[in-house]
């Protein structure tokens, strides 16, 4: 048929595989042909008229809107809300008219996060989406629909349309504040630049699949696994959990790191292993301590950073995965691929339905 798994053994590990150049697809699609500029189409919306975000999603799509949060708060300087599509709607939150409603759905038909958009119809200044599926309802009743071109995805657990998700919320984060003034025509050019390398890098942490795969065995003995991350790794902490129980059915839960003394510290023994996102970056010296108390107390530390992190901290940890250097801004994007294979190989280990986990379904289309 046109969608096979292509010699993959699943569709979720071709779907992973295909990052490189689907991303490279995406970026390709949103930049100007010098590379210097970003082209988003207008539709009458304007990022200067606007003074606040109220970003909507479900499962792994609300986890690329937690990102982007930090990206147009830091970058744009703006301020964002995001939330659960099944709990903003029935809160009734005030939508003030200088807001931007921004819904983020792989299938574009998710019930939840429709029922939200259509809630903010009439209150926010505009309806923007962010979807895999053009024709989708979400896309269409939008005012601006912006594609991210991940192509089909069919393994359940999102895994592509995640890091395309991402690569799109970038591109608008860049996009805000180059207009807003926050952003020089060179400092977007650089930004954009970098971006067009992530691809290789992407590459290169797929390479790592013998770690992850190492990793995962290990991980498939365990009843509970706890993963930890601060600054972007935080929400990117929440979808490796998200991705290992959906497919694996371990148990799994994420905390900013910063919150293990509130309570998930009380969880530690050495059966309960930890799992660790850390590139070397402005809040690394922060997180390596978290590590030492989860190690004082006999836990097992997968440390997941680069090549400055690993030198510092790699050595305490109980297996240490080295990833590429990426500017900080893109970390979450590469390391959503350690994530993924991580929580793939766990579940093949386990012998579960990895396309088809029980339970899920690929879009949910009922309350
Ligand atoms: C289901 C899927 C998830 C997905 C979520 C939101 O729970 O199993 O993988 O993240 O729906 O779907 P959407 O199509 O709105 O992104």
């Amino acid at each position: 048929g046109q969608i096979d798994k292509g010699g993959y053994k699943h569709f979720m590990s071709k779907e992973i595989a295909e990052q490189p150049r689907v991303l490279t697809e995406v970026i390709g699609y949103y930049l100007s042909d010098d590379a210097t500029r970003i082209n988003l189409p207008e539709n009458g919306f304007d990022f200067k008229t606007i003074d606040r975000l109220t970003m909507v999603a479900c499962g792994t799509a609300f986890y690329a809107c937690l990102t982007a949060k930090y990206w147009f708060e830091q970058i744009a300087g703006m301020p964002v809300e995001v939330d659960i599509a099944s709990e903003f709607r029935y809160r009734e939150p005030p939508i003030t008219e200088r807001t931007a409603a921004l819904f983020v759905s792989q299938s574009g038909e998710t019930a939840d996060t429709l029922a939200a958009l259509r809630y903010c119809e009439g209150k926010a200044d505009s309806i923007l989406s962010v979807v895999n599926v053009p024709t989708s309802s979400i896309a269409r009743e939008s005012n601006l629909a912006l594609p991210i071109m991940a192509g089909p995805e069919i393994g359940v657990a999102s895994t592509k349309a995640f890091t395309c998700q991402l690569t799109v919320l970038y591109l608008m984060a860049l996009k805000a504040a180059h207009d807003k003034g926050r952003l020089s025509d060179t400092e977007l050019a650089d930004r954009l630049s970098e971006l067009r390398s992530l691809p290789s890098a992407v590459n290169a942490a797929l390479a790592l699949d013998k770690s992850l795969a190492h990793a995962g065995l290990k991980l498939s003995e365990a009843q509970d696994v706890l993963f930890l991350g601060r600054g972007l790794m935080y929400p990117l902490a929440l979808e490796g959990a998200l991705k290992l129980k959906e497919i694996s059915y371990i148990h799994a839960e994420a905390y900013a790191s910063g919150e293990l003394k509130h309570g998930p510290i009380a969880l530690i023994d050495k059966s309960m292993p930890v799992v660790v996102k850390a590139p070397r970056d402005a809040l690394f010296e922060k997180t390596v301590s978290n590590m030492q108390e989860v190690m004082a107390r006999d836990g097992k530390v997968i440390l997941i950073t680069d090549a400055a992190g690993a030198a510092e901290a790699g050595d305490e940890a109980w297996i240490t995965i080295v990833m590429p250097t990426a500017p900080a801004a893109l970390t979450p994007i590469l390391y959503a691929i350690p994530a993924q294979l991580l929580a793939y190989h766990t579940a093949v280990a386990k012998g579960t339905d990895v396309d088809q986990p029980r339970n899920l379904a690929k879009s949910v289309t009922v309350e």
